[in-house]
């Protein structure tokens, strides 16, 4: 497979890549919203790392390293009643941050095999999206990956900024 993830090391060499890619602003428009300095970089990624509440992967495509994804428990904290019949749902976030790879099918097999993950490995029975609305390329390749828009609710960006978010469902089913 074109597609494969690999474990984030705990190491300068690691982080100097994360840094480089959260730098471009069609990373950290979604994400952060405001670049990170390379120390504050290293900080949140070793914190993740030591913590463990997050499984932190690069993703490869052809072996090259070309984005990351952080996977882990999705806490309801949205009270969506529809979501009480499940018992073990995983939620995500990824991107890729280079920028000739954006747009060439490669999040939609990325976002598969992650869902194959967390379905076999992580025994979940649903996964849970949570993009910006108007993040309309990562909403379409959720939705070409079977995730289906459930709700929508007024959130927050990390600047605090009022912001509409999407909630994308997937299920075993599929
Ligand atoms: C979101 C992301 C992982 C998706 O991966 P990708 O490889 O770019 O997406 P894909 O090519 O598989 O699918 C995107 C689809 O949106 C379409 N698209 C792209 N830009 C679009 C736009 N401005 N308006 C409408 N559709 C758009 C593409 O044509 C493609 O559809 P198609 O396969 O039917 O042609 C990737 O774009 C990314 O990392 N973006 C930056 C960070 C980010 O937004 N992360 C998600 C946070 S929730």
């Amino acid at each position: 497979m074109d597609v494969t993830l690999r474990p984030l090391n705990n190491d300068n060499a690691e982080f100097k890549q994360l840094h480089k890619w959260c730098k471009n602003k069609f990373v950290y428009e979604w994400f952060e919203q405001r670049v990170l300095s390379y120390d504050e970089i290293v900080k949140k990624y070793r914190n993740k790392l030591l913590k463990n509440k997050q499984k932190l992967f690069i993703i490869q495509y052809k072996n090259k390293d070309i984005g990351l994804v952080q996977i882990y428990k999705f806490k309801n904290d949205i009270n969506l009643d529809e979501l009480d019949y499940f018992k073990n749902i995983y939620e995500y976030d990824l991107f890729i941050g280079e920028e000739e790879y954006l747009s060439k099918r490669i999040g939609t097999n990325t976002v598969q095999l992650i869902n194959q993950i967390i379905y076999y490995e992580y025994l979940a029975d649903a996964i849970i999206l949570r993009p910006f609305k108007r993040n309309i390329r990562a909403i379409k390749c959720y939705e070409k990956c079977n995730f289906k828009p459930i709700a929508d609710y007024d959130g927050k960006d990390t600047l605090g900024n009022p912001e509409i978010i999407s909630v994308l469902l997937n299920t075993k089913k599929h």
